[in-house]
């Protein structure tokens, strides 16, 4: 087992994925750890819809195109990066999921004030439980702006009074990862 903060700084968001599947087990792994999260009020607000079918998973990520690319555009003169995430999202045959075996959305409960901070608490807790098991994981909110459409989140399966807070990809990694650069914060302290 590796330490705590080793596992904290080398979990790296993959966006490069083997064929390898993972397992129905270590999928309730995942959901396992993520109720240990802490939430306000224990109210513990958080539902999981897992796709693992690869048609519901395309169609996700071009309804996700689709919704993204107005979005961006006014942003790609400022932005390379947004420029250069423009260029693939247009892309024919491009996945937002880049070909992930499984995407699971963390669904908050719309009732529940801290919903969007404890799943996100949730996700967190999946992404590092999946990197201590040798997984690699990547937080899709380009996603998000299709999944508000609560037409089309309900068409996915989602209960009735949830939102999509956390679409979250899990799989084998095909290569190597980079570590993106990390500025210091400024750090205030009142003594
Ligand atoms: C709220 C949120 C939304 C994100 N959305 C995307 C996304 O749509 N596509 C993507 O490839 N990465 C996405 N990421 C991953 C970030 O780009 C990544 O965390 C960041 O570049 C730092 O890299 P690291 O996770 O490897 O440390 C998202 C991360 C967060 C927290």
């Amino acid at each position: 087992m590796k330490d705590i903060v080793d596992i904290i700084k080398t979990r790296r968001s993959v966006r490069e994925y083997s064929e390898k599947q993972v397992s129905d087990e270590d999928i309730k792994f995942l959901i396992d750890c993520a109720r240990f999260a802490p939430s306000g009020f224990n109210m513990q607000p958080w539902s999981f819809l897992v796709v693992k079918n690869k048609d519901v998973m395309r169609k996700i990520s071009e309804q996700g195109k689709k919704s993204m690319i107005p979005l961006l555009e006014p942003m790609k003169g400022a932005s390379k990066k947004a420029a250069d995430f423009l260029v693939f999202l247009k892309t024919k045959g491009t996945s937002m999921f880049y070909d992930a075996p499984v995407l699971i959305i963390i669904l908050g409960n719309k009732s529940v004030m801290t919903a969007d901070w404890d799943c996100a608490m949730a996700a967190q807790n999946m992404m590092l439980a999946a990197h201590s098991k040798g997984m690699g994981s990547c937080w899709i909110g380009g996603v998000l702006p299709a999944l508000m459409d609560e037409k089309f989140l309900k068409e996915l399966g989602a209960p009735e009074g949830c939102k999509a807070v956390a679409p979250l990809i899990f799989g084998y990694l095909k290569g190597k990862t980079e570590m993106p650069g990390r500025a210091e914060p400024e750090v205030k302290w009142l003594r």
